[in-house]
């Protein structure tokens, strides 16, 4: 594991913030997750525009420009030796002397490691989910208030918890999007949720392959014939099961499979070119 604490690459044991940091303290922060594939980095000029949007909307004015923090991730990528990594941004609000009030210091934390992977067995068998009925404060925003997610998913065993409304529209996962298939159609909200990098690039999949789509939030009642979640790590990762029922016959599904194995081909092909995987 490397880390680099505004723009210096520090020891581990130096990659400190202050006790009095709003980020700790208050909760004044946001981060953004990376993975690289051979080296390259997926999508990492979307997943900046991200950071920077959700900075914005928290009021946090970043004191690196765009290409700088492209540059840091550049930097820390090459300093760190493993082809597959995640890497990860993390900025709080930085130290505040009463405790509460932001100063207009905050700490730009990354820091990069080997990339986590799912067991094979879960792409072939599915996931299991279970509702909870909660929206995201800022749910278009990347922040670092995942207390929620955390409390359920250490008190249920299950491979993601799903966020839905109290009538019970399904948004997204505690760290995923979500969709779900009906007679040949993809539905996954597009209000409510945080605008996931995989999402866009799944979407963009299914307008390759014709799969019609519609921007509403399919209801946790309603029987879909297959369901999917998707993020960094996970790419597209079946679920086959939410709150015990079966998700259409409680296999992966056809066009759940389509979808993957057209990601997978095209990271494969962009692993070869690098430069069109950063853009
Ligand atoms: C709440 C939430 N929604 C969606 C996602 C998926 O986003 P991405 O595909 O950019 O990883 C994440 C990722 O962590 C998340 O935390």
């Amino acid at each position: 594991m490397l880390w680099m604490i505004d723009n210096q690459i520090v020891p581990e044991e130096e990659a400190r913030i202050s006790p009095n940091d709003l980020g700790m303290l208050r909760g004044l922060s946001a981060f953004e997750y990376m993975r690289s594939y051979n080296r390259s980095v997926f999508h990492l000029h979307t997943h900046i525009d991200r950071l920077i949007n959700t900075c914005r909307s928290i009021d946090i004015k970043l004191p690196f420009s765009k290409e700088e923090l492209v540059e840091m991730v550049h930097r820390l990528n090459n300093a760190f030796d493993s082809d597959d990594c995640g890497i990860k941004f993390i900025i709080t609000g930085g130290p505040s002397k009463n405790q509460f009030s932001y100063e207009g210091k905050p700490r730009v934390l990354l820091t990069i490691n080997r990339c986590p992977v799912y067991p094979a067995k879960i792409y072939q068998s599915g996931a299991i989910a279970e509702s909870v009925v909660y929206e995201r404060y800022l749910p278009t925003a990347k922040t670092c208030d995942y207390m929620l997610g955390v409390l359920e998913m250490g008190r249920r065993q299950v491979d993601e918890v799903l966020y839905i409304t109290p009538s019970g529209s399904i948004l997204e996962g505690s760290r995923s999007n979500f969709f779900a298939v009906k007679a040949g159609t993809l539905f996954t909200s597009e209000t409510g949720v945080l605008g996931g990098v995989t999402r866009k690039f799944v979407l963009e999949l299914a307008h390759e392959l014709d799969i019609p789509v519609k921007f509403e939030a399919p209801c946790v009642e309603n029987d879909f014939d297959e369901a999917f979640i998707t993020s960094t790590i996970k790419e597209i990762m079946p679920i086959v099961k939410i709150d015990n029922k079966p998700v259409g016959n409680g296999l992966v599904g056809g066009l759940t499979k389509r979808l993957r194995q057209l990601f997978l081909k095209k990271v494969e092909a962009l692993k070869s070119t690098p430069e069109a995987i950063l853009s």
